[in-house]
């Protein structure tokens, strides 16, 4: 079932030198896998492992056959000209999300760069396991050591997605790049896992070859994920990088994005101690971690509220500041998001993380969109896993018109909206 995601407006972007390669093994090209003995059929064969017709969905459905060609639209020519580069198709620093980047020893021979983003992006360099992976018994695991890449793991399946769809210190779309034109990033990867056109099943063969990906569970590696790379991107160069100020697209977009007539100082903001008329940076990976581990500890959520409150006064202070909170906190972190992990959650855990969710809703800890749009999209995504979209289908409608566009956004109307979605959730 298709997730509704939200029709971002031309909003994200930066530059360095290098881009994020994972694995050492050559990339073939989409060619190899494209023949029509191999992945290139015209409709899905049921009967085999897989379906065979990979490449045809891809190439005709997923927009990330298409990300290459976007560097050479109208909109991608005037982002290029705005930043002063000579063709965007052709910067590093545009190529780098939006096709298969490899350095020049790591490209095949049938290797195109205007493939976009290719299998090989998500899969991992075919050199070592092009030949074998076909053969008859040959396992999963077998596969992954000769360097297929385990997106059938939901960790890994979030650090592959989201080294485009977040960024890293080295691939990211700073405040310069969103000015000239990029539209805003923001990713949950259990929706945009459903949204990509399927070119697979999750059916009894595929739980057998590999494990039984539950919804619960991707939600929450891409939530884990993001807030380790937001925190980690915190501490990097890139804060400091943008001249005078810092690199805003580190910090919460409202914060300066929204109109004068909407006053929003004051309730929670001053309750966590921040400064009226001041930049806030973005909690919102972390609000949904917060609502994790209200399920799990009292004594947890209590702690990530006081460490939340503590990053953003850091934000208002200096880098040093800033830099020594995303620290202590990505090391406060790192045991619990291991034993989150883990943890095998029950249906009415995640039931009270959905609720958690609504209830910071409700007390006014999402009054910025992108945080309203993360809760929306999480409340949603739990749905599934605990299996009662249809039954909450009134309330799922009216949360997601507050948040359907970004320009309407009205803080009270979202959390009004939490607030009755309690009495359903
Ligand atoms: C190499 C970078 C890269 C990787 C890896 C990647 N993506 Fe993307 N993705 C993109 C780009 C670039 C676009 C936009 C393509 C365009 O329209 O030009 C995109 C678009 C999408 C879209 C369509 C978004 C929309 O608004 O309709 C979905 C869904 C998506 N990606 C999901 C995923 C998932 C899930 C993964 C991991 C399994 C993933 N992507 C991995 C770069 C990447
Ligand atoms: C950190 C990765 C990243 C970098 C760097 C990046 N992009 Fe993107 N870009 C994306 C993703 C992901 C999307 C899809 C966003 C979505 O729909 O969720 C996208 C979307 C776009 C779109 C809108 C596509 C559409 O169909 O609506 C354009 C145009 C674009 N990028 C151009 C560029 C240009 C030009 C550059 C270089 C100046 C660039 N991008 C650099 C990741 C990146
Ligand atoms: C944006 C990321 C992405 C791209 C691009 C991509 N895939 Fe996949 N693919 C996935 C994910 C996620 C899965 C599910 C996890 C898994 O089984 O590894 C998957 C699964 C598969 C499977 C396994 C099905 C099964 O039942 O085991 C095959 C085969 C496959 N992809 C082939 C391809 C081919 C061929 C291409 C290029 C034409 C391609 N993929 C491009 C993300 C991607
Ligand atoms: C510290 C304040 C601040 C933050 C935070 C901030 N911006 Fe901006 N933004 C600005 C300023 C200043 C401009 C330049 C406006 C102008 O040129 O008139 C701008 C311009 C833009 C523009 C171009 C608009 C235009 O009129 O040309 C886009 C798009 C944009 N920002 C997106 C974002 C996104 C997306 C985020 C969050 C990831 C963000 N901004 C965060 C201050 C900010």
């Amino acid at each position: 079932m298709i997730r509704r995601w939200l029709v971002c407006v031309a909003l994200a972007c930066s530059a360095t030198s290098h881009g994020v390669e994972i694995g050492d093994d050559v990339h073939t090209g989409v060619a190899t896998c494209a023949s029509s003995v191999c992945h290139g059929k015209l409709a899905p064969q049921r009967d085999e492992n897989v379906w065979l017709n990979e490449f045809r969905i891809w190439s005709t459905e997923d927009r990330h056959s298409r990300a290459y060609k976007t560097l050479l639209t109208d909109e991608s020519k005037r982002m290029a000209a705005n930043l002063g580069l000579k063709n965007a198709h052709t910067a590093k620093i545009c190529l780098d999300c939006h096709a298969d980047n490899v350095s020049s020893e790591k490209r095949g021979r049938k290797f195109q760069i205007t493939d976009g983003v290719g299998c090989e992006a998500c899969h991992g360099g075919a050199e070592r396991w092009i030949e074998t992976h076909t053969e008859p018994g040959v396992t999963y695991a077998q596969n992954v050591a000769q360097g297929m890449f385990p997106m059938a793991d939901p960790s890994e399946r979030a650090r592959i997605c989201l080294n485009c769809h977040l960024g890293s210190r080295d691939q990211f779309t700073t405040h310069r790049i969103m000015g000239a034109g990029h539209p805003r990033l923001s990713f949950e990867l259990e929706s945009f896992t459903a949204n990509q056109p399927a070119h697979y099943e999750v059916d009894d063969d595929y739980v057998a070859r590999k494990s039984s990906l539950v919804e619960f569970s991707l939600w929450l590696s891409g939530q884990v994920d993001a807030a380790t790379r937001y925190l980690d991107l915190l501490q990097s160069n890139l804060l400091s990088s943008a001249g005078i100020a810092p690199e805003f697209s580190l910090y919460d977009c409202h914060s300066c994005h929204h109109s004068m007539q909407d006053q929003r100082w004051g309730g929670i903001r001053k309750r966590q101690g921040l400064e009226p008329g001041g930049l806030r940076l973005q909690d919102y990976h972390l609000l949904m971690l917060r609502a994790v581990a209200g399920a799990v500890s009292e004594q947890d959520a209590g702690e990530m509220d006081r460490r939340i409150a503590a990053l953003l006064r850091a934000g208002q202070k200096s880098y040093a500041d800033i830099r020594t909170s995303a620290s202590g906190f990505a090391a406060w972190l790192t045991d619990r998001k291991a034993s989150w992990l883990e943890r095998d959650f029950s249906s009415d855990q995640v039931k009270r993380i959905r609720r958690l969710i609504a209830q910071l809703g409700a007390d006014g800890r999402m009054s910025d969109y992108s945080a309203a749009e993360q809760a929306f999209t999480s409340i949603e995504s739990l749905s599934y896993f605990i299996d009662d979209v249809d039954a909450i289908e009134s309330t799922l409608d009216k949360l997601f018109e507050t948040v359907e566009t970004e320009g309407g956004y009205s803080p009270a109307r979202f959390r009004s909206a939490c607030k009755s979605a309690l009495a359903r959730l």
